[in-house]
């Protein structure tokens, strides 16, 4: 039994996005991510940390989800900030159950625990991409979803997993970081870096916390094994 970490899956099965703005890394992304996910067993555990489908709706998610759902493993997932298909948790559940769709696990306001291990997370915030309208607000909304996921885990250690990347080079986010600090986060994992911008990821110590990229053009489409 393991527990792994990807971001960043882009899945879109039908709608066919084009994966090219990303880079010509992403040729054949669909057949390397099922390739490196025949390695793991029925009992491992990943947590997808966002970006996972192009689709616009639930309905239009379906067969990445199905995808998702036919990988080894159970599957936890946060929201990204491409995920338009993201509803409320007792819909995602309702539809999943719904499909048949049987092992993704919906990391929304609450956490999950993996051994001795809580598994906590939100999107998180960016503060240079979300320019415009509530931003505040948006801001504050995303602390006190990371707060509530973190205190679920009560007592526990905590590894994090966030869509945004609490900081990079020449970047920080104050307010989620101080969020990880005060809650003693063993391990940060996020993802939203794709291409040109990886070289700017922080891997490693930093204040109390470790950070580490898991987009998964980052990781060449292989999950991250975090714990065995
Ligand atoms: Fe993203
Ligand atoms: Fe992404």
């Amino acid at each position: 039994m393991a527990l792994y970490a990807i971001g960043d899956l882009h899945l879109s099965l039908t709608v066919n996005k084009p994966m090219d703005i990303f880079g010509s890394g992403w040729s054949d992304h669909v057949r390397r991510l099922e390739e490196a996910f025949s390695c793991l067993d029925p009992e491992d555990v990943t947590v997808l940390c966002g970006d996972t489908s192009w689709g616009i709706d639930l309905n239009e998610s379906l067969e990445d989800f199905r995808f998702i759902d036919r990988l080894p493993g159970r599957k936890i997932i946060l929201k990204g900030n491409h995920d338009y298909w993201w509803n409320t948790a007792a819909k995602m559940k309702r539809f999943f159950t719904d499909c048949g769709i049987k092992t993704i696990d919906i990391l929304h306001n609450n956490c999950y625990f993996y051994g001795d291990y809580a598994l906590c997370g939100t999107r998180g915030w960016f503060y240079e991409e979300e320019q415009t309208g509530h931003n505040e607000k948006i801001l504050n909304r995303e602390v006190l979803r990371l707060e509530a996921s973190l205190k679920a885990a009560g007592e526990r250690p905590v590894l994090a997993f966030l869509h945004y990347p609490p900081l990079y080079t020449g970047y920080r986010c104050p307010e989620i970081i101080r969020k990880l600090e005060e809650h003693h986060v063993r391990h940060c994992y996020y993802g939203h870096l794709h291409g040109p911008t990886h070289r700017r990821a922080v891997e490693g110590v930093v204040g109390q916390v470790g950070y580490s990229l898991v987009s998964a053009d980052y990781l060449g489409f292989v999950p991250k094994k975090i714990l065995e």
